[in-house]
C-alpha cells in the first residue's frame, strides 16, 4: 500500500509516496482502507518540529474516513466494511490506516465519506472549547483567532448556533475576513486586535477567547478579557515558547486560563472525548455547522496540501483524497 512518510524534519518536500506494509490491527483497534484524509496544521507540526512524533520515519495524519477493512480482539459494535469516521495517532496519509475503536465513529445518516473526513478533529475541537472548556453562555461575547481556519470555521458558527452575543474574529489577511464573515462572525479583525475589541465593546472586553497561537497572540487575547473572562489555548501556530500566567494578570479582574487538546483528551479520557464528539457531529446532521472543504489533492500532492495550509492563504478544510 501508498503512504506519505517523513524521514527527517524540514519543508514540504521531506513529504515521500513509499511502498509498506498494510498495518493489522492490535487488540481494541480496527484498521481502515482509507477515503479521505483530513489536513491538520498539527501535521505541519509534526512535519516541521516533531509535534507528537514518536520516531522516523513517521507517517502523519490524524484523521480519516472509510471502510473498516479489519476488526482487533474485544472490538464491538464496529464491522468489516462499514463507513466510519476516525481520529487516528498519526498514520492517516496512507491507503490504510489503524486507529483505536473509541476514537472510530460510524458515519452518521446523510453523511458521506468526503464530509467524514472533515469532522473527527476539527467538531469535536471547536465543539470542547465553547462548550466543555469554555462553557460559553447564552448573551456572552468571543473572540476567536484563525477565524478563517478549519477549527475557525466551526467556532464562529457553533458560538452563534449556542446564543453567543457578538462573535469576534481575527484573520491575517482581509480576503480571509470576508470568509469569516460568511461564517457566523460579527466582526472581523485583520492582524492587530487588542485596540479594536476595547473599542468594540466600549471598553469592557469579551467574555471567552480561544486562542491557537501563543506567544503576543495570546498575551493579546488575555487582555483583550472583560471582568471574569476566560482564555482557552489549544495551540502553538506562531511557534513561540511556551506561554506561562500568573497571579498579577489573573487577579485584578477575576481571570480564568484553561487550555485544550483533541489528542490529549484522546489519550487520557476516550470515553469523555467520545461524549463531546458525538454531541459535535449532531450539529453537522440538523445542518447547525457546515465546513466548506476548500481544496483537496490527491495523497501524493500532500506537500501541495502543506505548502497551502502553510502558506496562511486558506480557509475552510483542506482533504486528501485517498481512495481511487
Ligand atoms: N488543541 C487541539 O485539540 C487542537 C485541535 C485542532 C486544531 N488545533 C489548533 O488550531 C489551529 C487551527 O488548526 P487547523 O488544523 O484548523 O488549521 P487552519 O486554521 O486551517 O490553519 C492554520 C491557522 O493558523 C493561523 N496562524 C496563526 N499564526 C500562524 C503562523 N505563524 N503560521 C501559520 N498559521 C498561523 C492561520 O490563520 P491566520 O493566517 O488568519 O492567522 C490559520 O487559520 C492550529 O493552531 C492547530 O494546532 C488544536
Amino acid at each position: 500500500m501508498r503512504a506519505v512518510e517523513f524521514e527527517e524534519y524540514g519543508g514540504p518536500e521531506v513529504l515521500r509516496v513509499v511502498e509498506t506494509q498494510v498495518p493489522e490491527p492490535g487488540p481494541g483497534q480496527v484498521s481502515i482502507d482509507v477515503a479521505y484524509t483530513g489536513v491538520n496544521f498539527a501535521d505541519l507540526k509534526a512535519r516541521s518540529e516533531g509535534y507528537r512524533v514518536p520516531g522516523l520515519p513517521f507517517v502523519p495524519g490524524l484523521e480519516v474516513s472509510g471502510r473498516i477493512r479489519a476488526v482487533g480482539a474485544g472490538v464491538e459494535g464496529l464491522t468489516v466494511g462499514q463507513e466510519v469516521a476516525a481520529l487516528t495517532e498519526g498514520g492517516a496519509y496512507a491507503d490504510v490506516t489503524v486507529a483505536d475503536a473509541v476514537t472510530v465513529f460510524p458515519l452518521p445518516a446523510g453523511v458521506d465519506l468526503r464530509t467524514g473526513a472533515t469532522l473527527p478533529t476539527v467538531l469535536p475541537t471547536a465543539y470542547a472549547l465553547l462548550h466543555t472548556v469554555g462553557r460559553l453562555q447564552p448573551g456572552e461575547t468571543v473572540l476567536v483567532q484563525g477565524a478563517a481556519g478549519g477549527v475557525g470555521t466551526v467556532l464562529g458558527q457553533l458560538a452563534k448556533a449556542a446564543g453567543a452575543g457578538t462573535v469576534y474574529g481575527v484573520v491575517s489577511a482581509a480576503a480571509k475576513a470576508e470568509y469569516a464573515a460568511e461564517q457566523g462572525y460579527d466582526e472581523v479583525f485583520v492582524g492587530s486586535f487588542t485596540d479594536e475589541v476595547r473599542a468594540a465593546t466600549d471598553g469592557r472586553g469579551v467574555d471567552l477567547a480561544l486562542d491557537p497561537v501563543g506567544g503576543d497572540t495570546l498575551r493579546g487575547s488575555l487582555a483583550s478579557l472583560a471582568p471574569f473572562g476566560r482564555l482557552v489555548s489549544y495551540g502553538n501556530a506562531g511557534g513561540a515558547e511556551p506561554w506561562t500566567v500568573g497571579q498579577p494578570e489573573l487577579y485584578p479582574t477575576g481571570l480564568s486560563v484553561a487550555g485544550f487538546s483533541i489528542l490529549g483528551l484522546a489519550r487520557t479520557a476516550p470515553a469523555a472525548l467520545r461524549e463531546i464528539a458525538q454531541k459535535a457531529f449532531r450539529t453537522v446532521v440538523d445542518g447547525t455547522v457546515s465546513l466548506p472543504v476548500t481544496a483537496e489533492f490527491p495523497l501524493k500532492d500532500a506537500p501541495e496540501a502543506h505548502r497551502l495550509m502553510g502558506s496562511r492563504t486558506s480557509t475552510g478544510k483542506l482533504l486528501l483524497t485517498v481512495a481511487d
